[in-house]
């Protein structure tokens, strides 16, 4: 029997994905915080003949997390990790920037717990010289955005450590994949502000996120164009990167200023 892990369960990615690996002969352990929606997934799953687990631990308390990562280890690893749990937030409608308090939650979710899991179970998995990580990044990673800061501080974080991670569980025989999409279908993608162009609908990225982590690529992004366009934007001097990413609007709403408090004009580098 087959063990994969996805976390996110609930969300459009990580329902496409535990859709996906619904086939007889799979055991799904599916992660979620909303249960009846990860009740609903789990009927799916179980229509097309995989075994399921659900949990709805808290992933960013430390100790849930690592008590509930043991349990997974026994009696030994899972084959399959998918590491998808996020969120995003952004600078608001005036760009008015992120609170705090959004921002350190999404450190949370999105890097600290993600580097949680590769800790503990890349040395569980090292020790039996079995087993596949698979981290979600985004395409948010190669050059940060101006309406998510933070979100792109988090994806770039994940990428870099997964690419780590790869480097030190490759001679043990365990694989580590990084997922770098650009537009798919969700809740997360919609309340993002700025263009979505070539969005994919889940099922298509889930398609396309199995068959990269069944070869263990180190990188699976896409879509194709975005991937590339996003690709050049790490390669080209910052300044201009920058410039591009306004021109393409992806830019924050023109500044508003108290008249009374007078700035320094800069020149932009
Ligand atoms: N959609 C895109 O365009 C896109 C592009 C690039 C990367 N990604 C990445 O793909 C992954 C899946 O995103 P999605 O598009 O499927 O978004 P989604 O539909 O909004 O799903 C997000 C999932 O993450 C879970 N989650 C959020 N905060 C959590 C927390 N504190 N603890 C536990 N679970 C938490 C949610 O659980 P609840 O249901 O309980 O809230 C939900 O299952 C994310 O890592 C995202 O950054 C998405």
């Amino acid at each position: 029997m087959t063990r994969i892990v996805i976390t996110g369960a609930t969300g459009a990615i990580g329902a496409a994905l535990a859709q996906h690996y619904a086939v007889p002969g799979n055991h799904l352990t599916l992660h979620g915080r909303r249960e009846a929606v990860l009740d609903d997934v789990a009927s799916q799953c179980r229509e097309r003949g995989a075994d399921v687990t659900l949990s709805c631990v808290d992933l960013t308390d430390d100790v849930s997390l690592h008590a509930w990562l043991d349990t997974l280890c026994e009696p030994s690893p899972p084959d399959l990790v998918i590491v998808n749990a996020g969120m995003n937030i952004n600078i608001g409608e005036f760009g008015e920037g992120e609170a705090w308090d959004d921002a350190s939650r999404l450190l949370e979710i999105n890097l600290r717990v993600p580097m949680a899991m590769g800790n503990q179970l890349g040395k569980r998995m090292r020790a039996t010289g079995h087993g596949q990580l698979v981290f979600m990044s985004s395409l948010a990673a190669y050059h940060g955005l101006a309406l998510t800061p933070s979100y792109s501080a988090s994806k770039a974080g994940v990428k870099a450590y997964a690419e780590g991670l790869r480097g030190w569980l490759a001679p043990s025989g365990v694989g580590v994949t990084v997922v770098m999409p650009g537009y798919v279908s969700s809740k997360m993608c919609h309340d993002m502000p700025g263009p979505k162009p070539f969005l994919w609908q889940p099922a298509r990225a889930a398609r396309r996120i199995a068959a990269g982590a069944a070869r263990n690529r180190a990188r699976v992004s896409f879509p194709f164009p975005l991937d590339f366009g996003c690709w050049w934007l790490a390669v080209l001097p910052a300044a201009v990167s920058q410039r591009l990413l306004a021109w393409l609007d992806y830019a924050p709403p023109a500044a508003t200023r108290d008249a009374s408090s007078p700035r320094q004009e800069r020149p932009h580098d």
